[in-house]
Parts: structure tokens; sequence; C-alpha cells
């Protein structure tokens, strides 16, 4: 089903981080990257002095939306990179979110001439292959919250209209920016809210592609229902909460129709004991980045 080949072999890897794990983590880890199996550089070797030039000259080649990329060198020493911030970031955490990176990412990968690294609200990645326009890098990253929606079929059924939209919205984008949030309700207990960001440098039909892919990876990992969850790819993020955890302006998604059978009432909708996860993450990203 993952039958990704090409030049870039980020191993295909998803880690999931259910609620417990994220209730003892510590907001400032790195935790978030995949570090490439495509081939190692060594200490002072030109591929390292390219990697580190392009990584403290990354920050300056800001689009205007937050999108960074730059390249340096030629052929086998030529690294690539880019940079993505969540599309209603403001521009100084931003910053901050992409210095911490360029900092951390070769820490946890030392030796690799490629990585990604997702910081919840920016990711960062660089390859010895050009990274713009290329679909090829593997590494998947999914967040999710594992509380159950009390009524699969019908959060699914509104989630899956909500994502959708905002899948041919964030698709629909410019070169600049492809990011669209909005929210519906339909969940047991209110509001759903969702996100969909590709990298800018996609054309529609690849920024669909990979939206329907993390879909599609979450979807096979098990987490139909969950109430909520995120799935980090190089060039794009599908997420989804019960709670808001963005700052951007959302489009309402009206909800679908009740289905035919009408389930069963609720007596007192479930408690949110389970959310955790994106509050988690937005305080790593708000608090300490
Ligand atoms: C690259 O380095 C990592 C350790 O940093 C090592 O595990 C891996 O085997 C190396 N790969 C190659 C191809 O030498
Ligand atoms: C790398 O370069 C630094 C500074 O020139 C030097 O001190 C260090 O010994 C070099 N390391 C290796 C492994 O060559
Ligand atoms: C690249 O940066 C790392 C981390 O700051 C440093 O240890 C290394 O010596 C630098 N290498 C070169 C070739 O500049
Ligand atoms: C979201 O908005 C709040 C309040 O204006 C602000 O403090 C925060 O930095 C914003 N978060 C991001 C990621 O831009
Ligand atoms: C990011 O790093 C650059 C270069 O070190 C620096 O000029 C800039 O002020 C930093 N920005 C933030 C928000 O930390
Ligand atoms: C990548 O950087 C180059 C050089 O600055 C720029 O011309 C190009 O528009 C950038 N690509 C994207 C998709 O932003
Ligand atoms: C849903 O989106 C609409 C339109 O932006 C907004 O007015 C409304 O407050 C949102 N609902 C919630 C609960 O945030």
């Amino acid at each position: 089903m993952f039958t990704l080949a090409g030049k870039l072999k980020l191993p295909f890897l998803i880690l999931i981080y259910l609620t417990n794990t994220f209730a003892s983590a510590e907001p400032e880890d790195f935790r978030y990257y995949v570090c490439g199996d495509s081939g190692n550089y060594t200490r002072n070797s030109t591929y390292q002095t390219n990697l580190n030039t392009t990584l403290s000259t990354l920050h300056t080649t800001n689009s205007g939306f937050g999108f960074f990329n730059l390249s340096t060198g030629q052929g086998v020493d030529g690294v690539h990179s880019a940079a993505l911030c969540q599309g209603d970031m403001d521009p100084d955490l931003c910053l901050t979110c992409l210095n911490d990176s360029i900092v951390k990412l070769p820490q946890v990968c030392p030796n690799q001439k490629e990585a990604v690294g997702y910081y919840g609200r920016c990711l960062l990645k660089y390859s010895n292959v050009d990274v713009i326009g290329n679909m090829e890098m593997e590494g998947s990253r999914i967040l999710v919250n594992n509380q159950n929606a009390a009524d699969t079929d019908r959060f699914v059924g509104a989630l899956d209209v909500l994502m959708n939209k905002l899948k041919a919205d964030a698709a629909a984008g410019d070169s600049l920016l492809k990011f669209a949030t909005g929210n519906t309700t339909g969940s047991d207990f209110g509001n759903i809210y969702g996100l969909v960001q590709c990298t800018p440098d996609l054309s529609e039909m690849q920024c669909t592609d990979c939206v329907e892919k993390a879909h599609n990876e979450y979807v096979t990992s098990g987490y139909r229902g969950k109430i909520g969850g995120t799935v980090f790819k190089p060039m794009c993020r599908y997420s989804y909460d019960v709670q808001r955890f963005f700052n951007g302006s959302t489009m309402v998604i009206p909800a679908p129709p009740p289905p035919q059978v009408t389930p069963p009432v609720l007596s007192s909708p479930p408690p949110l004991t389970g959310m955790k996860i994106l509050g988690e993450t937005t305080r790593t990203l708000y608090g300490t980045l």
C-alpha cells in the first residue's frame, strides 16, 4: 500500500503516541523525527559544511508565509532543505521553532544525510536530494488521542466531510500557502476542528495525494473514531480534534444529515479525560519554543 520508492529512502515508519505516553512527555523534547537511511556523512566533510551553511541561512529564506527553502552545494555534496510553519503561526514563534529545530535535528540525526523533524507547528527537513516538489520522502509520525467517540459512525461521517473539504481547500491554495482550517458539529460533545496543510511547493494533485495518504495511514493504523489525531508527513499534515488547537479563522462546514437510524441518545456527554495530546502539543508550541 505504501510503496513509495525512489531516491529518498527514509524508512517508512509510523510511531504512535498515545495519551499515556504524552502525559509524561517533556514538552521541550524534540520528539518527532525520522533519520534517513540513504547514507551518512562524516565529520568535517563538504556535506557537513554545506549542511551547516544551509541550516544557518535557512531562516532568511521565508517566502512570507512560513515556508523556507535553501540548497547549498552541488552533486553528491548538495544539501537541500525546507521548513514549514503552521499557516496561522505567529512569525516570531515560527522563527523560534525553526531556530530550535535546526539545532536539534542534526543532534538527534548526527550523521544522516537526510532527516525530517516535526515540532508540532513547524517542520524541518533536509536531504541530499532536492526536496522541492518531491513527494518521495518518507517518515510519518502519528499522534492520537486514544479516547473513542461514542458514536463512531456519526463522528467519522462528520469528520470525513470536514477533512475532505479542508483537503480540497488546502490543495487549491497557491504557491505560497496551502493551508485550511475549519470546524463542524457532529461529535458527541459538539465541535470537531480540522487542519490540513501541505508544503506550498506541491501541486494541487500532490497535496491531495499526500493528505489522502496521511488519512489512509491513520485509518489503517486503527484510529478511526478516535476524538483527535494528527499525521505528520514531510510534505503535509492532517490534524483534527474536538478541542480547538489552532489560531486561524475557521470555516464552518455543515454537519452531514443525521443517519436514518437514530442513534441512542447519550444521557450525558462522555468526560473529556483523554484530551491531553493536543493540549500537550499546544503547550509545547506556545510555551517552550
Ligand atoms: C549511519 O549512521 C548510523 C548511526 O548514526 C548507523 O546506525 C547506520 O548504520 C549508518 N549507516 C550507514 C549506511 O553506514
Ligand atoms: C574537524 O575540524 C575541527 C576544526 O577544524 C577540528 O578541531 C577537528 O579535529 C576536526 N574533526 C575531525 C574528525 O576531523
Ligand atoms: C557543523 O556544525 C556542527 C554543530 O554546530 C559542528 O559540530 C561541526 O563542527 C560543524 N561542521 C563543519 C564542517 O562546519
Ligand atoms: C495564537 O494566538 C495567541 C493569542 O493571540 C498567541 O498568544 C499565540 O502566540 C498564537 N499562536 C500561534 C502559534 O501563533
Ligand atoms: C533565529 O536565528 C537567527 C540567526 O541566529 C536570528 O537572527 C533570529 O533572531 C532568530 N529568531 C528568533 C525568533 O529566535
Ligand atoms: C525556493 O527558493 C528559491 C530560491 O530562493 C525560490 O526561487 C523558490 O521560489 C523557492 N521555492 C518555493 C516553493 O518557495
Ligand atoms: C466555528 O467556526 C466559526 C467560523 O469561523 C466560528 O465563528 C465559530 O466560533 C467556530 N466554533 C467554535 C466553537 O470555535
